[in-house]
């Protein structure tokens, strides 16, 4: 346990003790009619994907974390929001580079805005200060676990600074309507201190992921007071900083030459927005002992209940085969529509036979082997069209309501998965 030692007198500068001229104002309670919000009123900014992770836009007075692992981003992308932000005095607290390093960064942006202000600066008293006297709009933290309370003695970075200084950005956010967006590192096993503790503390948590090696990035909303929590911004970094991806299935299908077994296309929805998503598989045999199975992008064990399923009920000796499964461009997937997608994948390397380029499969599958409809099947079946796709496998429990005519692609009805592989390969 982490022993909490107080300093005995909050010192002046202190966002607690600066409103209303030193004296702290007695908050009373209001009637909720007395109560305006800010519900029409949203700042938003000229990045799309990052306005619809936070459902349209920042809202004023509210706390907004954006954590991510080192190296992923998160100071480009702050950087570049600041400096996009043309209408609004941005302050940009930085505790991690100097004032020339983020001069460097901005040259490569590329980006200008003269209201947005560079602050060297990690104790949180001083830069409550220096915020009374540049009245930002927008406060930007870079990074939460390198700020410092005075108000308690332990270091950077530990879990009571941490608390205490998302506490007071918290205070401030809220009594002065400014909107105070933190950076929070965390590393692969999500386990320093910093954006797990703080997640309860804050309105709206955003996760900046990818691969370091790739060059594309996923922006999440994992927590969000203001809005839905199933949006994804997508972003593509080039030595010029990120750019938005706006047609996000382009970069998520490889181009491939030649066709290659052990891959499928399926349509997917990542919130509103629907997604053609590449799935591959390599079923090879098992050399020694219990075969491996392993996952990217995707619940290992609903893989291993996906091939308990093909096994029993489609006939294919997975049992002495390896498996591994891969969904591209570094995305996780909870939707079960990619069911049938990576059933057909894991058929297609355990055949290694490919399946056309131009199908894709929107279908969950269950313990049965049934193929079940998902929700919003319209908008998926209308993606892979606006692709370019030729057919689309899905559940006939599906086809209700729903006119085929209206489609210029074929829509294949399937109920149980012996159906599909029926007519997949030839
Ligand atoms: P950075 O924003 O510093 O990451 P974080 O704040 O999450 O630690 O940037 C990470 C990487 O991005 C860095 O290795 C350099 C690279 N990068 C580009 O490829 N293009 C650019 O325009 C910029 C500014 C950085
Ligand atoms: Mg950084």
């Amino acid at each position: 346990m982490e022993e909490v030692v107080t300093k005995s007198e909050p010192e002046k500068g202190d966002w607690k003790f600066t409103d209303s001229g030193g004296v702290k104002k007695a908050v009373k309670p209001k009637n909720l009619n007395e109560i305006t919000t800010h519900e029409r009123y949203r700042i938003v900014t000229d990045d799309n994907e990052l306005n619809r992770v936070l459902g349209g836009g920042i809202v004023p007075g509210s706390l907004v974390l954006i954590g991510g692992e080192p190296g992923i981003g998160k100071s480009t992308l702050m950087l570049q929001i600041a400096l996009s932000l043309k209408e609004y005095t941005v302050l940009y607290v930085s505790g991690e580079e100097s004032e020339q390093q983020i001069k460097m960064r901005a040259e490569r942006i590329e980006y200008n805005n003269d209201r947005c202000y560079i602050l060297t600066e990690t104790a949180t008293n001083n830069i409550f200060r220096q915020i009374e006297l540049t009245e930002p709009d927008v406060v930007i933290i870079d990074s939460i676990q390198t700020l410092i309370s005075p108000l308690i003695e332990s270091g950077a970075g530990s879990v009571s600074q941490v608390k205490e200084c998302a506490a007071e950005l918290m205070k401030f956010a809220k009594e002065s309507d400014v909107p105070v967006i933190m950076i929070g590192h965390i590393t692969k096993d999500g386990s320093i201190a910093g954006p797990k503790i703080l997640e309860h503390m804050v309105d709206t948590v955003l996760q900046f992921e990818g691969d370091r090696q790739m060059t594309y990035r996923i922006l999440r909303t994992t927590k969000n007071r203001f809005g839905s929590t199933s949006e994804l911004g997508i972003y593509e970094m080039l030595g010029s900083g990120l750019r938005q991806v706006t047609n996000p299935s382009e970069i998520l299908i490889s181009q491939r030459e030649d066709q290659l077994s052990g891959i499928s296309i399926a349509s997917m929805m990542e919130g509103n927005r629907p997604l053609l998503i590449e799935t591959q598989s390599l079923v090879s045999t098992a050399n020694y002992g219990t075969p491996q199975r392993s996952s990217n992008g995707f619940d290992l064990r609903r893989l291993q209940m996906l091939l308990a399923v093909l096994e029993k009920r489609g006939g294919f000796r997975l049992g002495t085969q390896d498996v591994f499964l891969n969904i591209a461009g570094g995305l996780k997937v909870e939707d079960p529509a990619i069911d049938l997608a990576i059933c057909a994948s894991i058929a297609s390397s355990y055949e290694d036979l490919p399946i056309l380029p131009s199908v894709a499969f929107a279908a969950e599958v269950g313990l049965g082997g049934e193929v079940r409809a998902v929700s919003r099947i319209e908008q998926r079946i209308s993606e892979a069209e606006k692709l370019g796709f030729k057919k689309i496998y899905v559940s006939k429990f599906n086809l209700k309501g729903l006119d085929p005519s209206l489609f210029n692609i074929e829509i294949i009805p399937n109920g149980k998965l012996e159906d599909v592989f029926q007519n997949l390969f030839n």
